[in-house]
């Protein structure tokens, strides 16, 4: 059960709409409440407002349940359960955070090389997120001390030098911490 959990995107998954639950609950029985019939002037067809209530509510639920599912597989930690599980070769890369810099055991990888990042860091909450060339987030970890180190495998696809920034708070010189990652086009 725990290992579910853990291991895969589909545990989080589970978490997060088990915390959600009771927000859930509570927002719907507030929309119930409101949309009760009003005594007062009117003149639309209570049934009719009945109906669209539910088909809205229902078309609301549908819609979570198919962006969520739909979404999952971009989810760093599934991508990385699933890389793990397909067995191709991972190169491991060890990070070492600490303010206000990174320590990279390798910055150079060949395009197409699935990457396990082992990140952990040794004084305060640092973060190390990784940015495409075209300066889009590929993905961020939350690193904190003393914690089980974070590892997640990515994999590469187009030559280029990637930003590394720490996207959490770290202290005075936090702007100042990043590095870079440098991608070439696969050696054959
Ligand atoms: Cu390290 Cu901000």
């Amino acid at each position: 059960m725990l290992d579910f959990i853990y291991q895969t995107g589909w545990g989080a998954f589970t978490v997060m709409l088990f915390f959600q639950l009771p927000f859930a609950l509570f927002f719907l029985y507030v929309v119930f409440r409101k949309s009760a019939p009003n005594s007062g002037s009117g003149t639309a067809a209570e049934g009719k407002i009945n109906v669209l209530k539910y088909v809205w509510m229902g078309s609301v639920v549908v819609l979570f349940l198919i962006v969520n599912i739909l979404s999952i597989q971009f989810i760093p930690a599934v991508s990385t359960a699933r890389a793990i599980a397909s067995g191709e070769p991972i190169l491991d890369v060890d990070v070492k955070a600490e303010s206000w810099s990174y320590e990279i055991s390798k910055r150079e990888f060949d395009a197409g090389t699935a990457v396990r990042f082992n990140v952990k860091s040794v004084d305060t909450v640092h973060g190390f997120a990784v940015y495409h060339p075209n300066g889009k987030i590929l993905f961020t970890m939350m690193l904190v001390p003393g914690v089980k180190d974070s590892s997640l495998v990515y994999k590469f696809k187009d030559p280029g030098v990637y930003k590394v920034r720490c996207l959490e708070y770290c202290g005075i010189a936090h702007h100042g911490m990043f590095d870079e990652i440098i991608v070439k086009e696969r050696s054959s």
